[in-house]
């Protein structure tokens, strides 16, 4: 992409230049935090598992009680629009629904729905093969079923994660693994066994996807995980809509099984990118 060429984003019918889109600073988002999003993925033009994003995006809008004022079939006519104005071939497009503009600073008004698109690099393979070291970190995040914009944590975190030299925190309360600030967490124990935290976690998509190709080949289990099993396990690794599978291969300073990104989670990780790349054809 050029660095002139020019972005559009979409606010409240409106398609606008990316440079003259503004929300109003008595948004709920900006006064309390108050909103909730989706990122969808755009690969070779086309967008991914677009159904799945979206139903996500109407539960925590439901959860949250906000109301969406669109159809299904009207953000999808949206999203589409503005992928083809943006013409961006990999990309992440994110769907803010927002509190709106509060008389008061406190209670809810009409919703602002915001669109942005922004060009998505993928973690190279040198990044897989060397996988990441992560940290861990007490805290349950609050309505963790619902997508909401509250990454208040995860980014107060971001100074203490690069001074242990991490590269993410993987959050547990009470004895119980759940996920990270923006991607969920999987181990493989011993007998190849794949696990997902069930609790207290986002549903994340490529969660979704990766347990469908896990369970072709392997046992897999929605499960609580305690920070014991993964003392024991085999392999770990995250998944997420922009990392796909990154394996982990320590946690606080200790070696996850051998250390090294497993056979498990490459091989996940590979049926994963295929997955994906039927879905552009
Ligand atoms: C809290 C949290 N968990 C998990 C995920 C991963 O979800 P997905 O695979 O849909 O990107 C995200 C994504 O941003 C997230 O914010």
């Amino acid at each position: 992409m050029s660095s002139n060429h020019r972005l559009y984003a979409y606010l409240n019918d409106e398609f606008l230049p990316l440079e003259s889109t503004y929300l109003h600073v008595s948004d709920l988002s900006i006064q309390r935090g108050y909103g909730i999003f989706d990122f969808f993925k755009v690969q070779g033009g086309h967008l991914m598992f677009v159904d799945d994003y979206l139903n996500r995006f109407f539960s925590s809008a439901l959860l949250m009680g906000l109301p969406v004022p669109y159809s299904e079939q009207e953000l999808k006519d949206i999203l589409v629009r503005l992928v083809q104005m943006n013409g961006i071939p990999d990309a992440g497009v994110k769907m803010i629904l927002t509190g709106g503009y509060s008389e008061n600073g406190y209670d809810p008004a009409a919703p602002n729905l915001i669109l942005l698109q922004q060009p998505l690099t993928l973690p190279s393979e040198a990044q897989v093969a060397t996988g990441i070291k992560i940290i861990t970190h007490e805290y349950v995040r609050e309505l963790a079923a619902a997508k909401t914009i509250n990454y208040l944590v995860g980014i107060k975190l971001i100074q203490q994660v690069k001074a242990k030299g991490a590269h993410d925190v993987l959050y547990h309360h009470n004895g119980l693994v759940t996920e990270f600030p923006r991607s969920n967490f999987f181990l493989v124990r011993q007998d190849d066994t794949v696990v997902t935290p069930a609790r207290e976690v986002l549903k994340g998509i490529t969660r979704k996807n990766v347990l469908e190709l896990a369970a072709k080949k392997y046992q897999v289990v929605e499960a609580d995980v305690t920070l014991e099993d993964i003392a024991t396990a085999k392999e770990a690794f995250m998944t997420s809509t922009t990392k796909r599978i990154l394996p982990i291969i320590e946690i606080d300073g200790k070696p996850v099984g051998k250390g090294a990104p497993g056979a498990v989670t490459l091989d996940l990780l590979q049926d994963l990118v295929e997955l994906e790349n039927r879905q552009v054809v």
